[in-house]
């Protein structure tokens, strides 16, 4: 066994005993961690979409159980190009979660190549950006707002190389949904239609049918549109 499946079969156990026994510890509210976390199927479908990226660089927006930080921290250690980093914005998880995402990373041996910024996402991002930090590929799973999906999702442009990834969760929230409308309609985010495929069609909140996740294809090169273009979402 090579050092690279050594450290995946590691991430695996870790993702295999949180998914059944859940973390070591949650909040205070009755079935926090199903009610929060990015269940199983969904984590490996993030998975196997990084690892065909090759990616070696990723921004996760929210941590929270870490469900989907080992999915992405597997991919990682599969690909296993020479500088992997993942970078994890979260500015509850000292606070709320008692670090029990931040501790699941470390007894995955994946603290060595991510970086946990606690701070909110409109703060985190900037500062990436500032640092020169570009990514291959990112995952948004954080606040949920409106406002503050639409400025994730402005910095990470800037931050996800031309071409590459940016992943959302729960799309089937209108407020999610309606934020990356705006990117797909107006800056040439094209959707991966296979990405999240199957069983991934769900009933959401309201009973709406619809997708949970959605992955994005970033244009390349790169273009600001004229303001006159504009593109009601
Ligand atoms: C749905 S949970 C993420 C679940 C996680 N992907 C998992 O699989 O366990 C949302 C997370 O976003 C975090 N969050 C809330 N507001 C945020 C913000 N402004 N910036 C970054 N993270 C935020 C919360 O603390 C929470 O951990």
């Amino acid at each position: 066994m090579t050092y690279t499946d050594d450290r995946a079969t590691r991430v695996r156990e870790v993702r295999r005993r949180l998914a059944q026994e859940g973390p070591p510890r949650t909040r205070d509210q009755e079935g926090d961690f199903e009610t929060v976390t990015v269940p199983e199927k969904y984590c490996d479908q993030l998975r196997d979409l990084m690892v065909s990226e090759g990616a070696e660089k990723v921004v996760e927006v929210g941590l929270a159980y870490a469900s989907s930080a080992l999915a992405i921290g597997e991919a990682l250690a599969t690909v296993n190009r020479p500088l992997p980093r993942h970078v994890i914005i979260d500015p509850f998880q000292d606070r709320e979660y008692s670090n029990a995402g931040w501790d699941l990373l470390r007894s995955a041996g994946l603290d060595s190549i991510a970086t946990l910024m606690l701070a909110p996402s409109s703060i985190a991002l900037p500062r990436l950006l500032t640092e020169g930090f570009v990514a291959d590929a990112a995952f948004v799973d954080g606040s949920h707002r409106f406002h503050e999906v639409f400025v994730d999702l402005y910095y990470l442009r800037k931050i996800v190389r031309p071409g590459g990834l940016i992943v959302i969760d729960d799309d089937w929230w209108p407020s999610v949904h309606t934020a990356g409308q705006y990117y797909e309609r107006n800056l040439g985010w094209t959707v991966i239609p296979d990405a999240f495929s199957g069983e991934t069609i769900g009933v959401g909140p309201h009973g709406k049918q619809g997708a949970r996740c959605k992955a994005y294809r970033l244009p390349a090169p790169s273009f600001e549109p004229f303001f006159e273009d504009f593109r009601a979402f």
